[in-house]
């Protein structure tokens, strides 16, 4: 008979694994933010002092969702949480029980989760460096006076619940002048453009799509529309309807919609503000924008299905 061997993966390399997954920093904290929205929050903030030391320096993000108790916590920590056939509510945006962790570590070496809930604060960190040390899935549990992040606390316990995802110690951030800060802050104000267009309809509160507000150090980050619908010269068809299934009530189907934006003459300096498609040019931002549970997650180009041409450079699916 076949012996039974219990055969966990090595702590440190399936960490160090984890990391080459191919995150940018600012794909990195929207899918961080991600959990913050299915947990309900309608305040999102982003928190980063200036610091010049790269082993202090941090990055908050910040919810009023509603929270974690210890357990909660403790279980959210682990890799592969939930199973990816579990069925979510409907504006979960999570899958794999992943992100949070991959996320998060594929931009530092440590990741500390603070969340409140029914009065009580509870926290728990990744440490890669003490992952490596024990040479296992170490986790710590720390208690509230143990903590650095007081300040994050107290911002905390202006919601009667909502997690503050931290991250300190940033070795992957390439920063070439050689400042640290200079890079950092560059990377934050990419991850605001990043926010602003993959949460668009989000932060523009779009029907049945819930409003949340998002904030880099206290400066509201602003939706921008790839389609410009408030332009009186842009175009909107009349959705089409994918039914998935056979639910009656279309609530499973791809809703389809086509978008025709004025051409680049007609528009003001306000409508290019809105659109905001960072230094790309029209022609290069045609094709299908896929939008999940009303957050983008793919921009541009026609999958293979057509080619980019000058003809279509003003089409937005
Ligand atoms: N900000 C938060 N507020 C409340 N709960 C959270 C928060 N962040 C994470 N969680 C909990 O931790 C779990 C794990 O999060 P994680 O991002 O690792 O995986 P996921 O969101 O379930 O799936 P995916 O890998 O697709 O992101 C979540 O499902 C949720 O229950
Ligand atoms: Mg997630």
């Amino acid at each position: 008979m076949a012996e039974k061997y219990s055969l966990p993966p090595n702590a440190e390399s399936l960490c160090n694994s984890m990391r080459a997954l191919g995150y940018s920093f600012q794909a990195a904290v929207a899918d961080v933010i991600d959990n913050s929205i299915a947990a309900g929050a309608t305040k999102i903030e982003l928190i980063s002092p200036p610091i010049k030391d790269p082993d202090t320096a941090y990055l908050a993000i910040l919810d009023n969702g509603h929270g974690m108790n210890r357990q909660e916590l403790i279980k959210a920590m682990q890799l592969a949480c939930k199973n990816p056939s579990q069925k979510r509510e409907d504006n979960d945006l999570g899958r794999f029980g992943l992100g949070l962790k991959t996320a998060s570590l594929s931009q530092c070496r440590e990741l500390i989760v603070i969340s409140l809930k029914n009065g009580a604060i509870n926290i728990a960190s990744w440490d890669l460096d003490e992952i490596k040390r024990e040479q296992d899935w170490t986790l710590l549990l720390l208690d509230k006076e143990e903590t650095e992040f007081q300040q994050i606390i107290s911002q905390l316990k202006k919601y009667s619940s909502g997690t503050a995802v931290i991250w300190r110690r940033f070795d992957r951030l390439r920063t070439d002048t050689g400042f640290f800060e200079t890079a950092f802050r560059e990377y934050l104000s990419l991850t605001a453009e990043h926010l602003s267009l993959v949460f668009h309809r989000f932060l523009e509160g779009e029907t049945k799509i819930p409003r949340i507000s998002m904030e880099l150090n206290g400066t509201r980050i602003k939706p921008k529309d790839p389609f410009i619908k408030s332009s009186l010269s842009s175009v909107q068809n009349v959705p089409i309807y994918i039914r998935q299934g056979k639910k009656p009530d279309f609530k499973d189907s791809v809703v389809v919609k086509s978008h025709t934006l004025p051409e680049q003459s007609m528009l003001t300096e306000s409508d290019k503000k809105k659109m905001g498609l960072s230094g790309r040019t029209l022609s290069e931002d045609q094709g299908f924008y896929i939008y999940r549970r009303g957050r983008l997650i793919h921009w541009g180009g026609w999958l293979g299905l057509r080619k980019m041409t000058q003809a279509s450079k003003l089409c937005r699916v």
